[in-house]
């Protein structure tokens, strides 16, 4: 069918696994899709950086504005943080070009705005790898459940956190040391205060709650508790007791509305998500007629998340015209605006 044209913002974790992915199944790509992709300029931050794979140094650029004015049909942003993200986001989205983004912060914090800017200029934003890195949970929200009422989400949405508490409990080292190696092998956030506060389980509960109830969560509605005030011989008690520890979000439908919070739990072993162990994340979605369908995979890391990008963009190459446009139209302030909206 042609060449599609890529942009990308970041080569890191993610983008670094994106780029190897384009070369490593660009046949596979292009037999499913009948589109070669060719990547057109990649923002980085330093070029003097070694990469750990061959990469062509002309396509890299330190300026937003070089990426926006090479050739580019696609933007694929894996940069992370608010700014220069939103700007060049809305740039891109408002001359047509489609967006595929990982960035749960921007999408929890800026989300509806930019699906406006995409649904005004006819082009697609689409964020699987914003939640749950390799698990396709989003387009079971957006292009699957469109007939179920959903009444319940439940999951382990952040990979650091539980690595960190698999870890604590298998092996008693404390949080702080296994965090170093969540780092080193590229689950954390740049900043990973946003994983061990549950900043960031915040965000991928924010997003899915808008999907499922076609909202507009505000940040500020969502409990929060993180895991740095656990300890390994919190986790091995309840190991002994036949129970598991973990970061869960939860967003509950009751009589006064949408209850969310990501909080730690003790779980029950025969519990659905007690076993759920090191990077991997799971969710569990509960819809009126569906019932309950849990989804598990690896939550984070380079080629998890960069499956999931891909995947973006090959159900772009595959037909955007069966792409449904989320509706995050509405602000909720406070419960009963959450169940309004479920109404
Ligand atoms: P990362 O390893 O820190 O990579 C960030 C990349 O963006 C680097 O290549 C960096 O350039 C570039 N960059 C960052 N800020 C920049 C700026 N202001 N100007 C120019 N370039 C800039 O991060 P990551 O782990 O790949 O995560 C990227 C995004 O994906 C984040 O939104 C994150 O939340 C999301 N995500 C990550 C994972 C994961 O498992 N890591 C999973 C799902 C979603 P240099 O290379 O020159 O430093
Ligand atoms: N830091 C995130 C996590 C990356 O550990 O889950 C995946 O979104």
């Amino acid at each position: 069918k042609g060449t599609v044209r890529v942009g990308i913002l970041g080569l890191g974790t993610v983008g670094g696994g994106v780029f190897k992915t384009l070369h490593s199944n660009r046949e596979t790509i292009r037999k499913r899709t009948g589109y070669e992709v060719e990547v057109t300029s990649i923002l980085v931050r330093d070029l003097e950086k070694e990469r750990q794979f061959d990469i062509d140094a002309r396509l890299l650029t330190l300026y937003p504005e070089d990426v926006l004015n090479a050739e580019y049909d696609v933007l694929i942003e894996v940069m992370g943080g608010l700014e220069p993200a939103r700007t060049v986001i809305t740039e891109a989205l408002r001359t047509g070009r489609h967006v595929i983004t990982a960035n749960k912060e921007l999408m929890a914090k800026h989300g509806a705005e930019l699906l406006a800017v995409a649904e005004q200029s006819g082009a697609h934003l689409l964020f699987e790898a914003s939640v749950a890195g390799g698990i396709p949970v989003i387009r079971m929200l957006q292009g699957y459940l469109t007939a179920n009422r959903v009444k319940g989400i439940s999951g382990i949405l952040n990979g650091t956190c539980n690595y960190i508490l698999t870890e604590m409990g298998s092996t008693g080292r404390e949080y702080a040391d296994i965090l170093e190696d969540a780092k080193a092998l590229g689950y954390a956030e740049a900043d990973p205060t946003s994983d061990v506060e549950g900043f960031d389980a915040a965000y991928k509960l924010a997003i899915l709650t808008n999907l499922a109830y076609e909202a507009e969560v505000d940040l500020a509605q969502i409990e929060r508790v993180g895991i740095t005030s656990l300890q390994a011989a919190d986790l091995e008690l309840a190991e002994r007791l036949g129970y598991s520890i973990k970061l869960i979000g939860n967003a509950r439908e009751t009589d006064d509305g949408l209850q969310l919070s990501v909080r730690p739990r003790l779980l029950p072993k025969a519990h659905p998500l007690a076993n759920i162990n090191d990077v991997f994340n799971a969710v569990t979605i509960q819809a009126d007629v569906v019932g309950e369908l849990t989804f598990s995979g690896r939550g984070a890391g380079e080629f998890p998340t960069a499956s999931a990008v891909i995947e973006d963009l090959t159900a772009l190459l595959c037909g955007e015209s069966s792409i449904r446009r989320p509706s995050w139209k509405r602000r909720i302030s406070g419960d009963a605006g959450a169940k309004k909206a479920q109404g």
